[in-house]
């Protein structure tokens, strides 16, 4: 079959993996490949388990692929024969050296540029689709435009705002897309021609163009936003553990009002994910950079505060617990950092875990999808730790249940027998604020709900 497209994606992750299945889905007439270094991954992107769990990501997958939709390890000769490339490979925070804890490490991203420039035979536009700082354009450019000969390539940003959990849900329905590109001729050509992909299934309105920076920045800054929220309502949840307020209930009232919205104002133990913390860091590392004092103590806090629920809600378990956790069987439900994904990265259940295992605990640790990255993340960690599948047989004979990711399924658990298998008293901290902590009350547990009075039998 002949294609109408051919294009490249750089990075087979959480991003480049959905993103590209979404393009391959909605285009059936353009070739769609990607690429990645670790050959493992692309192992599995072919193989029938996903190394990515997303809903509705798997059925895509199966469709598309082998037609329109490749995994491949040939970076090299990928590159020569796409024109359009996606770069969506890692940018962590740094961890060494100049920078290091702060800034984003752009070794990945660069390596990459490099390899475009080597193996590339005729011009491409290059679109940035990893989250960096503003003006990591220019570096692309400066390595790029060191092409021989006639070579001419164009850098787009084009950020991905997806969130895990519900990626295809927003790669297919997003809010916006955004494309920043140089104002050049060249620049707003190869513009149009992004544009021209996502007008396939994305209404032009909601397809905005911009400069090349304001795009960079954009993406930083939305992250930023949204982690600040998280902090805010966590902020105001510990005034309101001391004051008998409840934060559902000033959640409420705030959120309706429609200037502030009552999205992302739900309290817990804090955010988690590859991406808030490392992107404000990256965020306030700029402002440093470019003498803003002020303005990177004011994003920094938003980490602080995240920290700060993380070990309230460590030191609330302590107390109730009567001051000592040693020997104690503690059952953490949830280890992924949101429902519906398996991803733990900067989840606050490897934090909250190490914390308790220093105390002497013993844990078991049930998720329905996360078990496997959670004994990678706890692997070295010493102290006793189980991994279980099914909730019940996790929790049966624990002196503690924690519920630290919001899945569905914990709603609904029974919380009588669970209640029934546990040791007593038996206490049930909710990271999450979702059981129906009256009932689970009346069952027998002592409750300890975020922000919100605790209930207990003492
Ligand atoms: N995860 C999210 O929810 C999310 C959302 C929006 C944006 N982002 C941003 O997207 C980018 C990618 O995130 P991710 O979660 O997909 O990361 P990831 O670690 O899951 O995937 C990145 C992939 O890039 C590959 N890679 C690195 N260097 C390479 C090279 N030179 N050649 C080929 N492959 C290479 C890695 O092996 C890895 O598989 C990051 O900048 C992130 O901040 C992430």
């Amino acid at each position: 079959m002949k294609f109408k497209k051919k294009i490249l994606c750089i990075g087979a992750g959480y991003v480049g993996g959905p993103s590209m299945a979404m393009i391959a889905h909605k285009c059936p007439d353009y070739r769609v490949t990607v690429v990645d270094i670790n050959s493992e991954r692309i192992d599995a992107w072919n193989s029938p388990h996903l190394p990515v769990y997303e809903p509705g990501l798997d059925k895509i997958v199966k469709q598309c692929r082998g037609k329109n939709l490749f995994f491949s390890k040939d970076i090299e000769n990928q590159i020569k024969e796409n024109d359009l490339i996606f770069v969506s490979v890692n940018t962590p925070t740094k961890t060494y050296g100049a920078g290091a804890d702060m800034a984003a490490d752009l070794q990945y991203l660069e390596k990459t540029a490099r390899q475009i420039l080597k193996y590339s035979h005729s011009s491409k536009i290059v679109i940035e689709k990893s989250t960096l700082p503003v003006k990591t354009a220019l570096t692309m450019e400066k390595i790029l435009s060191s092409a021989k000969g006639k070579i001419k390539f164009e850098v787009l940003s084009n950020p991905e705002f997806m969130a895990e959990g519900s990626a295809m849900n927003d790669l297919e329905n997003p809010d916006r897309v955004l494309i920043g590109s140089r104002e050049t001729k060249s620049g707003l050509k190869a513009r149009a021609r992004l544009v021209e992909i996502y007008a396939r299934w994305v209404p032009l309105k909601k397809i905005i163009t911009s400069n090349i920076w304001s795009s960079e920045l954009s993406k930083l800054v939305a992250n930023a936003f949204l982690a600040q929220r998280v902090s805010s309502i966590n902020s105001i949840s510990a005034l309101c553990e001391k004051t008998d307020a409840d934060i559902v209930e000033v959640a409420k009232a705030v959120g309706l009002d429609s200037r502030i919205g009552d999205k992302f104002l739900r309290a817990g133990v804090g955010f988690g994910g590859s991406c808030f913390k490392k992107d404000i860091f990256n965020l306030v590392y700029l402002c440093h950079y470019y003498g803003l004092r002020e303005v990177a103590s004011y994003w920094e806090n938003i980490i602080k505060i995240n920290q700060y629920q993380q070990d309230r809600f460590i030191a609330n378990i302590l107390h109730a617990m009567f001051g000592t956790l040693a020997g104690k069987k503690i059952c953490i439900l949830g280890f992924a950092f949101k429902a519906d994904t398996s991803d733990t990265r900067e989840s606050p259940a490897i934090y909250i875990s190490q914390k308790l295992l220093t105390e002497q605990a013993e844990l078991t640790i049930s998720d329905p999808r996360a078990l496997k990255n959670a004994a990678i993340d706890l692997a070295g960690v010493k102290g006793k730790i189980t991994y279980i599948d099914d909730p019940y047989k996790a929790a049966a004979g624990c002196h503690a249940l924690l519920i630290l990711t919001d899945w569905e399924m914990y709603r609904t658990l029974d919380y009588r027998k669970l209640y029934r298998s546990m040791v007593k008293p038996a206490f049930l901290f909710d990271g999450r604020n979702i059981v129906d902590y009256q009932k689970c009350h009346a069952i027998g547990f002592n409750i300890y709900p975020i922000g919100r009075k605790a209930l207990t039998h003492f």
